[in-house]
């Protein structure tokens, strides 16, 4: 039907090129704006500049159907359209811990200064709890005289990797300070969603502003707390997956995200913990503050754990020695290398002299572009060639595959830093490796089967 909401997406990042494309998937006309030229230019012919299982595929379709076009003209997105989702970045300002709001004030107000015709503003960014009750501020101060609007919040839970996904099967549908027609006009938007079964939450502006916060601090929480485990599982001989393993059959604990390692990196979680952190300080909620404080040192902490178990490795000093790399992502299933704790530790270790050389299956580009200065690899093998220690850093399932038996072949001091706790230790024993992981205690290669002793 044509009296369907037409929809503007502002910012056309990980979010909001998945929402775009997602919305148009439901079967709406939608326009992506964005300041960058390129991005407009490589969205608009089916390109994605970042990595995103199944994103160009969908964004290609529906640029096809007709429903997606992008541009860099948002007066003119504006005018065309009813309900604009603002997915702008709110990245951690240079110089200090709070959240930079620029990009989300400037989209508000853009969106507002040139409405034509009545619309609602949605709210996607994260944002520190109160930034939404400001932006209507905002939002009645540039709207034109007459022109009718309302602002809501609806927070966006998706995981890079699995952005369409989760887009598309939300696990619940948060709506903040929702008028009746709003609320009306959002679950038009999101019928399919509803009909599968997604719940709706209506609340006020600052409790949906907090339900995302909050979401990325319990989990970021979770793996710290784990971490701190594992800490203790290596100070007393215990094993920490196995513990994992139990913990999460306990249903109030859950498997999920308790898995001890390198620690959480990305574009949010980091970010989030510590903007948080600023806005508790800021409103006097000092626990809170406190309790992400400690989340955010577990975390950082297993970065060095992860250097010094190197330099142990590498007989005492990294200096001049070559070390491999295998990961640089933050995550699997992902170039993003934004605070990957991976990159940051090879980073860290070429720093104190030794010759780095990495290989990520998705990331070396990005990787290459923050850190040009390290060496990438092709295969892991390159990557491997007479170091003197090798690192695993991101869970890849085909590093978590690759061959002990041949990296041992091209490699003389066997000892794999294990910083994902996900390779098969007896597998690398048995190909003579020595396994180091984190929150268990190191496996030493299986005694060589001497075969002349045997006949
Ligand atoms: C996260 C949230 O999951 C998502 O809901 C939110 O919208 C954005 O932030 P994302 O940053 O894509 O998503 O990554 P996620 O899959 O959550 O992983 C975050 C980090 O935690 C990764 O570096 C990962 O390696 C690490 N992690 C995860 C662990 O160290 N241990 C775990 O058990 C799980």
């Amino acid at each position: 039907a044509t009296d369907r909401p037409r929809i503007s997406v502002i910012g056309t990042g990980y979010l909001g090129a998945t929402h775009a494309a997602a919305m148009a998937e439901m079967g709406f006309d939608v326009v992506g704006v964005d300041q960058d030229p390129r991005k407009v230019e490589a969205l608009s012919a089916g390109r994605v500049p970042f990595f995103e299982p199944g994103l160009p595929e969908l964004i290609e379709k529906h640029v096809a159907t007709g429903r997606l076009r992008f541009t860099t003209d948002i007066a003119e997105a504006t005018a065309v359209s009813d309900v604009h989702f603002i997915c702008v970045g709110t990245p951690q300002q240079a110089t200090s811990f709070a959240a930079n709001l620029s990009y989300v004030e400037d989209a508000t107000a853009a969106v507002a200064k040139n409405l034509t015709h009545p619309g609602l503003i949605v709210g996607k960014s994260t944002v520190p709890v109160g930034t939404a009750a400001r932006l209507r501020l905002l939002v009645a101060r540039h709207v034109p005289a007459g022109v009718g609007v309302e602002l809501i919040w609806n927070p966006e839970f998706l995981r890079e990797g699995k952005a369409v996904d989760d887009t598309l099967s939300p696990d619940r549908i948060v709506l903040g300070g929702a008028s009746p027609a709003a609320e009306a006009t959002m679950r038009e938007l999101y019928a399919l969603p509803i009909a599968a079964g997604a719940p709706v939450i209506t609340c006020d502006l600052p409790t949906a502003e907090l339900v995302k916060v909050s979401a990325n601090a319990f989990l970021a929480t979770k793996i710290s707390f784990i971490n701190a485990i594992a800490e203790v599982c290596e100070a007393a001989g215990a094993d920490v997956s196995v513990l994992a393993d139990a913990l999460g059959h306990d249903v109030r604990i859950g498997r999920q995200f308790l898995n001890a390692g390198l620690g959480f990196g990305g574009g949010c979680l980091p970010k989030d913990i510590r903007a948080l952190m600023h806005r508790s300080k800021e409103l006097g909620a000092h626990q809170a503050a406190g309790l992400m404080q400690q989340v955010d040192e577990i975390n950082m902490a297993q970065r060095q754990s992860v250097i010094d178990k190197t330099v142990v490795a590498a007989g005492g000093s990294v200096l001049n020695k070559r070390i491999g790399v295998l990961g640089v992502a933050f995550k699997p299933f992902t170039d993003d290398v934004r605070d990957s704790p991976a990159l940051n530790v090879a980073a860290a270790l070429h720093l104190r002299g030794a010759q780095v050389t990495v290989h990520d299956p998705e990331a070396n580009g990005t990787a290459r572009a923050n850190f040009p200065t390290l060496s990438y690899a092709s295969n892991p093998l390159d990557a491997a060639i007479g170091a003197s220690a090798l690192l695993v850093l991101t869970e890849w399932p085909e590093l978590v595959d690759v061959s002990p038996e041949s990296l041992g072949e091209i490699v003389e001091n066997r000892v794999v830093i294990d910083a994902r706790n996900c390779l098969d230790p007896e597998r690398w024993a048995a190909a003579g490796w020595r396994v180091v992981s984190l929150g268990k205690e190191t496996v030493v290669p299986a005694p060589a089967v001497r075969v002349a002793a045997l006949v």
